[in-house]
């Protein structure tokens, strides 16, 4: 059985406990694991090391693709084990420690991690724990349902120590697509010129020596909470659905329309499962994470493939997924995140990208991660990298949060991850706001006209009048323009009165 995973004889005796592996980690060292949006995580050897720093407390710097399932980031943080944070993390306990400055949390664009390290902007990764279906007989690693950051981490780092994990499929391999962008400023395009072009090798290429350890694990990827479509989310895909047909009526684009990215959440799954219902076809996929409604598509024919850097799943859509996997394969491709996310990329395919805000202005600028404009929720992620070379880039949210107490569109945002630039057209369940070729006073009357709940409608309509007449190109009351958030604060609500 091990034979049929471990497919390079010699590496046979580098089978090692998830404690032996623990142990090669060290104090202070920066460590680069797998895994990327709860999917396809190194599981044994963090849990080793969160329990080895009961005895022998360390700290490591910890980089991943992005989040971590398995409740890892939680238990590593709170092991003391996790001092500084990177790229992406969606963990309540992890943002806990982070949001009372016990962890140093680096937020960045997902694709850029790794240009980081290759350049040496970033301190090298010591050591590289990446998950695997299999060791190829020339040491090639194949990785499970995720590729995020695992290739670079492998190729850049001292040593690498593998986790064969047995309960995942061996039909994954072939799934993947590895490849590794040149150095600059000499390096050549990269040759994705569709959403299933393959370019690179479907394992990671490693010098078996370089392999220090192989671990044994059989733990599950955790599963993702899917919600199920509310009122809302149906009425926010509908606004879309609407909007994007029109698109097509004035000739914009076809019934395929342009490849679609979809960003994590709740909401933006709901928004994607509304596209089984609308009259578009032979849909293509350029996203990042690949959820249960990009299979829900591809079942009902109208995905006809789709590229992502990891598939995460619901329990359900799992386990009608991972048995049939063979089946699917030939319309799926993972890919290494700094090419799911490559702006070259993103900008050649003209992508249609669809991401969640907390909350947005009057005059579009989007706020996906600081609650109140100083507490993380969980990072940019890769909505930065698509809306800002997006063909359209559309942020969707609910128009108010927790029981009407907070409105989703406030003056001015309280923290901005997409400027004005990158925020083509807003969605809320209230309607759409089509941004595109408007100046900031045009965009702060069709926000408030289409997407405010009208609990908040005449107080936001009220402040841009008085805004407007102290002029100005994108027009303010500078000294009321955080108000709603110190309302928030001093009366637990944004509601007026
Ligand atoms: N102020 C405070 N809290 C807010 C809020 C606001 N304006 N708007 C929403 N929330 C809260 C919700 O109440 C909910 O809280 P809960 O977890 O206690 O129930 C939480 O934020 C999540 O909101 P939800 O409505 O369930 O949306 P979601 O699951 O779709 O997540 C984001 C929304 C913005 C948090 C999520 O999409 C995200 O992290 N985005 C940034 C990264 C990204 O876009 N990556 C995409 C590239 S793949």
């Amino acid at each position: 059985m091990l034979r049929d995973r471990i497919r390079h004889k010699s590496l046979l005796d580098r089978v090692i406990t998830a404690d032996q592996a623990a142990a090669m980690i060290r104090d202070g060292m920066t460590v680069g694991m797998s895994g990327f949006t709860r999917a396809g995580e190194a599981k044994a050897v963090p849990l080793a090391l969160a329990e080895r720093a009961r005895t022998d407390p360390l700290k490591i710097t910890l980089i991943t693709g992005a989040s971590l399932g398995n409740d890892l980031d939680r238990t590593l943080a709170e092991a003391h084990v996790t001092a500084r944070r990177m790229p992406f993390q969606s963990d309540p306990g992890l943002r806990k420690l982070i949001n009372a400055g016990e962890v140093m949390f680096i937020d960045q664009h997902l694709s850029e991690t790794v240009e980081q390290l290759r350049t040496g902007q970033l301190p090298p990764v010591d050591i590289a724990v990446i998950e695997a279906v299999a060791i190829l007989d020339h040491g090639g690693i194949v990785p499970t349902t995720s590729v995020g950051n695992s290739a670079s981490f492998a190729i850049l780092a001292d040593k690498v120590i593998v986790e064969l994990n047995m309960s995942q499929p061996t039909t994954l391999e072939g799934l993947h697509d590895i490849f590794i962008p040149q150095r600059r400023p000499s390096r050549m395009p990269i040759p994705v010129v569709t959403a299933d072009s393959r370019i690179g090798l479907p394992y990671i290429p490693v010098p078996p020596e370089k392999i220090a350890g192989i671990v044994i694990s059989e733990k599950h990827d955790s599963f993702a909470n899917v919600d199920k479509p509310d009122d809302d989310t149906r009425a926010i895909a509908g606004h879309l659905t609407d909007f994007l047909l029109n698109e097509v009526h004035k000739g914009r684009m076809g019934y395929d329309l342009q490849p679609l990215q979809a960003g994590i959440g709740t909401i933006a799954n709901a928004v994607l499962h509304g596209f089984i219902d609308a009259p578009f076809h032979d849909l293509k996929m350029y996203s990042e994470v690949l959820q249960d409604s990009t299979f829900e598509l591809l079942d009902s024919g109208k995905l006809t493939f789709a590229s992502g850097s990891s598939i995460t799943l619901s329990s359900e859509m799992n386990a009608h997924i991972l048995p049939r996997l063979a089946e699917y394969k030939h319309h799926l491709i993972l890919r290494p995140q700094e090419i799911s996310n490559h702006p070259e990329v993103i900008r050649r395919l003209g992508l249609i990208c669809i991401n969640t805000a907390l909350e947005f202005d009057i005059y579009g600028n989007v706020n996906s991660t600081h609650v109140g404009g100083t507490h993380m929720m969980n990072g940019i992620g890769g909505s930065g990298d698509f809306a800002r070379n997006a063909y359209m880039s559309i942020f969707v949210t609910k128009s108010t949060a927790k029981k009407g107490t907070i409105s989703s569109v406030v003056p001015m945002v309280s923290h901005v991850d997409h400027t004005e630039h990158d925020v083509d057209i807003l969605i809320t369940e209230k309607g759409l706001a089509d941004l595109r070729g408007l100046a900031p006073r045009e965009r702060a009357e069709v926000i408030i006209r289409n997407c405010v709940h009208e609990g908040y409608r005449d107080a936001l309509a009220d402040y841009f009048d008085r805004a407007r007449a102290r002029g100005g190109q994108t027009p303010h009351v500078i000294e009321e323009a955080l108000s709603w958030h110190v309302a928030l604060r001093e009366r637990g609500t944004m509601m007026p009165g």
